[in-house]
């Protein structure tokens, strides 16, 4: 992953691939690369012989739900009888629920299930993740949530990214009014700033949820107030949020599962990075995937991710993702790890810290149980990771059964 990124289009399908090869860390940084040979004369306190397995920087994990209360298993059930995601929503259900929840779980108990599901990510070689709000709906709760996620980027080995996502459904007492809703959300955008508790802000432009001029509207605030932008964007049905992602210099556009024919043109022909989520589609039973094949042979750039959340998606496995991303987007093992690492990192402001092995970075590195770049995406749904070390430390590693 040794390309400027992001990196766009057919250029994602060239990887760098060194055999072979050894890396020297001091303290938490990359300070050599070389050869194994040549790494033979170095002086080091450590030696960790990876044994010829594959090595590959730690995962970017660029969009996921981290904090919430609660979890809606009891759900599953109504999306088996057919019961559509935003038909669930609109009876209270879905996303209100957890919001719900979420309101309701005081700020230790979010915080220990926000770390609980980080040392999840971690054990799957995530070493940087993006973590959204949106399950508050009011003050309280929405800064309650970017507190947590605060303070677990500070508990934790994993760097956290923070999004405010209060735009993310409408409660129910102002159901008749979003404009007020999002007046009230936008009023926070100078605490959240000042306080330094989110770097982007996203929204969900949907069907029964947020316009797209008011998306417009509510994001050009936000831009003006100095943060980077993100929406969920064209998930369910084709409203045109990846153009007004484009429009906007979003740095992503997230989902994009029916983006339109114009809209991959737009994407491909701008710096947003298009983010995709193909475990929600697998998740909710859609036949809609991205098409992230077009996108990228349009020369977009691509990331893909979880959409880790207790509704659409529920799994913290990036691993099972890069499968989904091959079996049903139809990329390729090279665009997969661009997708995961570098371009991931991009698509969070992180291009230049995370998601490539290079000296003078930081030192996040995956050692991986497998012989080669192309066989974690082909053997699906376990965890490959053998070592997983963010800043120069062992944070994770695989035990034997006893
Ligand atoms: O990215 N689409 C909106 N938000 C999330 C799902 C949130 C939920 O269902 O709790 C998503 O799919
Ligand atoms: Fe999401």
């Amino acid at each position: 992953m040794d390309k400027k990124g992001p990196v766009k289009g057919a250029d994602m399908s060239e990887l760098t691939v060194w055999q072979n090869a050894a890396i020297g860390i001091k303290g938490d940084t990359v300070v050599w690369l070389g050869s194994t040979e040549e790494a033979t004369i170095l002086e080091a306190n450590q030696v960790m012989d990876a044994k010829g397995r594959l090595v590959t920087p730690g995962l970017v994990e660029p969009h996921t739900h981290l904090v919430f209360g609660g979890s809606r298993e009891k759900e599953m059930a109504l999306k088996q009888q057919g019961v559509p995601y935003l038909e669930i929503l609109k009876q209270g259900g879905g996303i209100l629920s957890t919001v719900k929840a979420t309101q309701e779980t005081p700020f230790e108990d979010l915080l220990e299930k926000a770390l609980f599901h980080l040392d999840r990510m971690a054990s799957y070689g995530i070493t940087t993740v993006e973590a959204k709000s949106g399950y508050g709906l009011d003050r309280e709760t929405e800064l309650k949530q970017l507190k947590v996620a605060k303070e677990a980027n500070e508990k934790h080995p994993i760097d956290i990214v923070s999004t405010f996502l209060g735009a993310h459904a409408i409660p129910a007492h102002f159901k008749d009014n979003p404009e007020a809703f999002l007046q009230e959300m936008s009023d926070l955008l100078d605490e959240i700033k000042q306080e330094n508790l989110a770097e982007f802000v996203d929204i969900f432009t949907e069907t029964g949820v947020f316009t797209v001029p008011q998306s417009r509207r509510y994001l050009m605030k936000a831009k003006e107030k100095g943060f980077g932008l993100k929406i969920h964007a064209d998930e369910i049905d084709p409203l045109g949020g990846t153009e007004l992602a484009v429009e906007l210099g979003a740095i992503s556009g997230d989902h994009l599962a029916v983006t339109s024919d114009e809209g991959i043109q737009r994407l491909a022909n701008s710096n947003t990075i298009g983010v995709i989520l193909p475990g929600t589609s697998f998740y909710l039973g859609k036949d809609d995937y991205a098409r992230a094949r077009e996108m990228i042979d349009a020369g977009a750039a691509i990331a893909i991710s979880t959409d880790f959340n207790p509704g659409s998606s529920v799994t913290e496995n990036l691993q099972l993702i890069m499968s989904i991303a091959a079996l049903k987007l139809k990329l390729s093992p090279e665009e997969i790890w661009h997708a995961v690492t570098v371009n991931a990192a991009y698509a969070i402001g992180r291009g230049k810290v995370a998601g490539s092995i290079a000296v003078g970075r930081k030192a996040d590195i995956v050692v991986w149980d497998a012989p080669n770049y192309l066989y974690i995406p082909y053997h699906y749904g376990v965890n490959h990771t053998n070592t997983v070390i963010k800043n120069g430390k062992v944070i994770y590693e695989r035990q034997g059964i006893r």
